[in-house]
């Protein structure tokens, strides 16, 4: 049974999650948090959808086995795949990520949005149903974007070669006349300095760290499984499939590192 002062699991194919982990911490800081990021394996936006199943439920077990009370997929490709079938197997809270399209098409103003997210994602039985019920009365410009995640894995932001792939993804979204850009890949909120320059002041990025925190939350307090201790120290074990490749990204990416003095981050190699 897992228990109140349990830690929430969070995952993602890489690092991108980690923009979500920033919006948990922020939401719920008495939490404890393990975060596994698949680094080894990526992109899962471009493999096919039982790779993603298997790897996302190979995660949660792992995850488990550390005395997880709770498992956010900060995944928007995970979810899509994998989120149905793994809460039909288990009994704890599974809480998953899907491209903010509601409220995208809830308050646009020029009739348009724009979603950008992996091939995995927009190509998804998920994704096609949340575009008939949310955006019935918008038109949507979905843009596959492979090789965005990749950017933020080697911790090149805003390069000559990201702002080029992301030219080329965004004008189609710009020309159409989206005021509002649908961030549909936990990686692209990294990248959101290199969009807002192409796409211009005026167009909102919509990405969704603090609508899931607070789901989060609620999710934990209908259980009972909210951590009742308080502390000021964010506490966060890493998982890094390959992860000494990726420590440089990882280390410049843990959400607020700098304003914890007591904040090592504590990495481990996450088993294939
Ligand atoms: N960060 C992931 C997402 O939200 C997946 C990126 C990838 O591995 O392709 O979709």
């Amino acid at each position: 049974m897992p228990a109140a002062r349990d830690p929430i699991g969070v995952l993602d194919s890489g690092l991108g999650g980690l923009s979500v982990l920033k919006a948990l911490r922020e939401e719920l800081p008495n939490e404890q948090f393990l975060y596994c990021a698949d680094c080894a394996h990526t992109p899962w936006g471009d493999k096919p959808e039982s790779f993603i199943v298997e790897r996302t439920r190979a995660i949660v077990h792992f995850l488990l086995r550390k005395q997880a009370k709770a498992v956010v997929l900060a995944c928007n490709t995970a979810t899509a795949a994998a989120a149905d079938i793994l809460r039909k197997e288990l009994s704890i809270p599974i809480i998953g990520i899907e491209p903010a399209v509601k409220p995208a098409a809830a308050q646009t103003r020029t009739g348009v949005i724009g979603v950008i997210a992996t091939r995995r994602t927009t190509e998804s039985a998920r994704y096609l149903s949340l575009l008939r019920r949310f955006a019935g009365n918008v038109k949507v410009v979905t843009v596959a974007a492979p090789g965005l995640m990749e950017c933020v894995e080697r911790g090149d932001f805003n390069s000559e070669t990201t702002r080029e792939l992301l030219l080329k993804y965004l004008t189609p979204i710009k020309d159409a006349g989206a005021d509002k850009l649908v961030l549909g890949c936990t990686h692209y909120p990294f990248l959101s300095e290199a969009i807002s320059e192409i796409m211009g002041p005026e167009v909102e990025l919509l990405e969704p760290g603090k609508p899931v925190a607070r789901v989060v939350r609620m999710r934990l307090q209908k259980a009972g499984l909210l951590n009742p201790s308080s502390s000021d120290i964010f506490r966060c074990t890493y998982f890094v499939a390959g992860a000494e490749k990726h420590l440089p990204t990882l280390k410049l990416l843990v959400p607020n590192q700098k304003r914890d003095a007591a904040f090592r981050p504590n990495i481990f190699e996450l088993p294939a």
